[in-house]
């Protein structure tokens, strides 16, 4: 057996551990280890502490050179990075004054981007979302979460979900599938309940029988489905087991209720989201995702982050990489902006794109660095972890460890 690896020292680590799911949070919280150093073994971590205290002949070194700051490798709680094709001219559209709402109807919009999906292959949608996922991988993010929902019938969806599985089988970050199947009404079915009846009864039976997915979402909107149309499509995903997740108050109210009412894992989006939702939230298990780059994409209001934090909610940051709303997907960039624009700590921004963002996925094993989590974690050249979300995403890793392996 392989000695365990000692990785540092590091002139602060931080393990985001010992901080509250809930809540604000302020910097004086911020754990942080001083000339640390990561014991890892077979790509989990044994033991984070002082280096020098870690050190000892068992272990083999791998020494860090310089000034550098260590956190757990972030994890993007909310994408559609699966797709076909470009949505450049809903740039122009917008820009012309076009709504979101009139550009869907102009021909762009969801629906553009299913057309051009169900055209690519399952190779090219893999491809696609290896590239864009080895991208983030270097900007830090070793934990993706990826949608389906621009496939739109049971066979584009299982092909959506089957590149993401085949995706996460060849990449070294970790992918988590989720079923959105009810992105928006179908533009070739003319009674909706019959096609939400479809996907109930033949799509979800497959996602199960193949492990394809254990998190379903619903984009609850005007434009989409309302939350009476929306009932029976989680009623019977959480009958059948799965977790849910909601694209909740985008433009309009009405999301994070339903995503409350099912016990949501979280809800997503919350732009349109006032004093009520916000309330109801906080109360609540569901985490909020606030999604900065749709904000920046739309050149439209942030998610209140600081008043749900205020309140006593959870809140994740995600980038929501997609090719229409968000065609951005620099997660770091986005958090430190809509950090500046919320008022938010560095605590609190970095909680939303470490361990809150794993919560909002169910996972425990990630997030953190602590003993028998899963050895990911991002390295920056600097001796000040203030430094990084003050260069909002401009100062890049200089190492990537992804299960106890160094990205390269
Ligand atoms: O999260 N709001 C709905 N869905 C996506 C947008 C997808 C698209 O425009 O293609 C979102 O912003
Ligand atoms: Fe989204």
């Amino acid at each position: 057996m392989h000695k365990p690896i000692l990785i540092g020292p590091f002139t602060q680590l931080l393990p985001m551990t010992g901080l509250p799911l809930k809540g604000a949070l302020k910097d004086e919280q911020l754990p942080i280890i001083e000339n640390g150093g990561i014991l890892v073994s077979e790509g989990k971590i044994l033991k984070v502490g002082v280096f020098e205290e870690l050190k000892s002949d068992d272990v083999d070194i791998h020494p860090i050179e310089g000034t550098h700051v260590c956190l757990p490798g972030l994890v993007d709680s909310h994408t559609h990075i699966c797709f076909g094709g470009t949505r450049a001219r809903d740039y122009a559209y917008r820009n012309a004054g076009k709504t979101y709402l009139e550009i869907a109807k102009a021909g762009g919009g969801i629906w553009d981007t299913v057309t051009q999906t169900r055209k690519s292959s399952q190779d090219e949608l893999v491809k696609g979302i290896i590239s864009r996922s080895q991208k983030h991988l270097k900007n830090g993010i070793t934990t993706i979460e990826v949608k389906s929902g621009y496939g739109l019938s049971v066979d584009e969806e299982l092909k959506m979900l089957r590149a993401i599985k085949q995706a996460n089988e060849t990449s070294s970050v970790s992918l988590i599938p989720t079923c959105l199947a009810a992105h928006m009404k179908p533009k070739d079915w003319n009674q909706n309940e019959a096609y939400l009846d479809v996907i109930i009864n033949e799509l979800f039976p497959i996602i199960k029988a193949e492990k394809l997915a254990n998190r379903v979402d619903a984009f609850v909107e005007e434009s989409a489905f309302s939350p009476e149309e929306i009932k029976p499509y989680f009623i019977k995903a959480k009958e059948m087991g799965f977790d849910i997740t909601v694209h909740a108050d985008q433009f309009t109210t009405g999301g994070s209720q339903v995503a409350v009412d099912f016990d949501a894992i979280s809800a997503d989006h919350l732009e349109a989201s006032s004093e009520k939702e916000i309330q109801l939230l906080a109360k609540s298990n569901t985490i909020a995702t606030a999604l900065p780059g749709a904000s920046l994409g739309l050149g439209c209001a942030y998610t209140p982050a600081r008043k749900i934090l205020d309140a006593g909610g959870a809140l994740s940051i995600a980038s929501d990489h997609n090719p229409g709303s968000a065609p951005m997907g620099d997660l770091l960039t986005q958090a430190s902006i809509l950090g500046t624009f919320e008022k938010l700590s560095n605590t609190e921004v970095l909680s939303g794109i470490t361990f809150r963002a794993a919560a909002a996925l169910r996972l425990e094993d990630r997030g953190k660095l602590e003993a028998g989590a899963q050895a990911d974690f991002v390295v920056f050249p600097t001796d000040n972890y203030q430094e990084i979300t003050y260069h909002q995403g401009q100062l890049k890793p200089s190492e990537v460890w992804k299960k106890g392996a160094p990205i390269h």
